[in-house]
């Protein structure tokens, strides 16, 4: 099983960005947990990170025929991009939304989330352990 983990604007500035709200691990960091997890649960992860809309839409479509699940922070994309939810629905791939922070408690304008009707399940509020419970959840639908 293969499971594509996608990571939207800022999420590269882990550790430097408001470590106040994301905690001061790195993407780095994030990426060794979750390669540790994928081992664990015996799947195959695959992490693709931009800054830019369209290649986040790129990397959902390249995921067709090749991933089996997709994990998913559009960061702040989640609260403006139609153009990822269209790409979550056109590949037809189990996908799992996923937030370090919990975006229905904070701001009024992170309450709306595009993608989220387009998922299995929404992990939020969790830190970076919200990952790895959103691979889980793939993992077990083998
Ligand atoms: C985020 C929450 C979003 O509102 C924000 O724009 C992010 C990160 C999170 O992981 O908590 O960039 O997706």
């Amino acid at each position: 099983m293969k499971i594509l983990v996608i990571n939207g604007p800022n999420l590269n500035l882990l550790g430097l960005r408001e470590p106040e709200i994301y905690g001061k691990a790195t993407y780095e960091d994030l990426l060794a947990q979750l390669r540790k997890d994928a081992a664990e649960l015996g799947v195959e992860a695959e992490f693709f990170q931009s800054n830019h809309e369209g290649a986040l839409v790129d990397a959902i479509q390249g995921a067709y025929g090749t991933a089996d699940g997709i994990v998913i922070n559009p960061a702040a994309y989640t609260h403006t991009s139609i153009a990822i939810l269209d790409a979550v629905k056109a590949v037809g791939i189990p996908t799992v939304e996923v937030h370090i922070s919990d975006p229905d408690e904070r701001e009024e304008f992170r309450r709306v989330s595009y993608i989220r009707q387009a998922c299995i399940a929404t992990v939020k509020g969790k830190g970076f352990a919200g990952y790895t419970e959103a691979m889980r959840i793939l993992a077990e639908r083998r």
